[in-house]
């Protein structure tokens, strides 16, 4: 059976392995998949210990997404953009391929299970860490009329624009530099949500919006984001579950080449 897993620090509340679990169910893949937690310091040789272990492919989450890009031997063009990788194949000579299916799995999620067009948008993205930066090119494949980053630290968000401008119209502020602005769709990359806070821009932002997304999930109740943005006004609010899912589809079809059933999946969870 060949082996597969997930390495973060957290783990213990990773979906992944459950995600993974009903794909190989569905397409009949004789696979295991596993969460691992591995120590802050001990990324390296715990993937070399997977790979001694014979494992075919690891998915990778915070805080070792940018470890995962340095260690790979090769990336692909995403990941190279991002850097960082959320996805690592195992291959038998020693290669270690690395990919970033993260910008993937929020396209699929927000166009074809959330039907929502992103050419000629506007889109305000808060936050400018490692989540935005795997998502951004994707995003302006899509040719959208702007892309707003608001940070909380304004030159964060000024280094992405600069990191990024060659692939479509980019700008960046603070949260206080969004008075008068109206975006199309607002999409929360930042990590507020894991100390229960919302990213303090102004609540006049959301009434004009289609969707305001949170790149966050919670397993059996909306997002802090979510809750917010719809007291404030949005018409649409959504969670990154289906990001999840469509990010470990993608990482599925990589390794096993056929793709899995995400609506059944992404169902289920809920
Ligand atoms: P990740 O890999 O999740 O993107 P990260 O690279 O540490 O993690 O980035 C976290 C992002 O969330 C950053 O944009 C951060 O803002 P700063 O660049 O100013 O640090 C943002 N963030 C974290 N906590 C926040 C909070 N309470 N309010 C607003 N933004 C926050």
């Amino acid at each position: 059976m060949d082996r597969y897993a997930v390495m973060g620090n957290p783990i213990a509340h990773s979906l992944s392995p459950l995600i993974h679990s009903q794909f190989a169910e569905q397409t009949k893949q004789d696979m295991a998949y596993e969460a691992i937690l591995v120590p802050t310091d001990g990324f390296e040789s715990a993937v070399n210990v997977f790979i001694t272990s014979g494992g075919k492919g690891l998915n990778i989450t915070v805080p070792f997404k940018e470890q995962a890009w340095q260690l790979a031997s090769d990336c692909s063009d995403r990941a190279q953009r991002a850097q960082a990788v959320n996805t690592l194949t195992l291959h038998e000579n020693g290669r270690i391929q690395g990919d970033n299916t993260d910008g993937t799995g929020l396209l699929r999620d927000l166009i074809q299970n959330h039907e929502l067009t992103l050419k000629n948008r506007r889109i305000l993205i808060l936050g400018a860490g490692g989540a935005v930066r795997g998502v951004l090119a994707p995003l302006l494949a899509e040719s959208p009329a702007e892309i707003r980053i608001a940070n909380r630290t304004p030159e964060r968000a000024q280094q992405l624009v600069e990191a990024f401008q060659e692939l479509g119209a980019l700008s960046a502020c603070g949260f206080d530099g969004l008075d008068g602005y109206q975006a199309d769709i607002i999409i929360n990359g930042t990590s507020a949500g894991l100390s229960g806070e919302v990213p303090p821009i102004s609540e006049s932002l959301f009434p004009g919006t289609e969707a305001a997304y949170d790149m966050m999930y919670n397993q059996n109740e909306p997002t802090d984001f979510q809750c917010w943005a719809e007291a404030c006004g949005a018409k649409l609010s959504l969670d990154g579950l289906g990001m999840l899912v469509e990010q470990a589809a993608e990482a599925f079809y990589l390794w096993r080449g056929v793709r899995p059933n995400t609506q059944t999946v992404i169902q289920s969870l809920r």
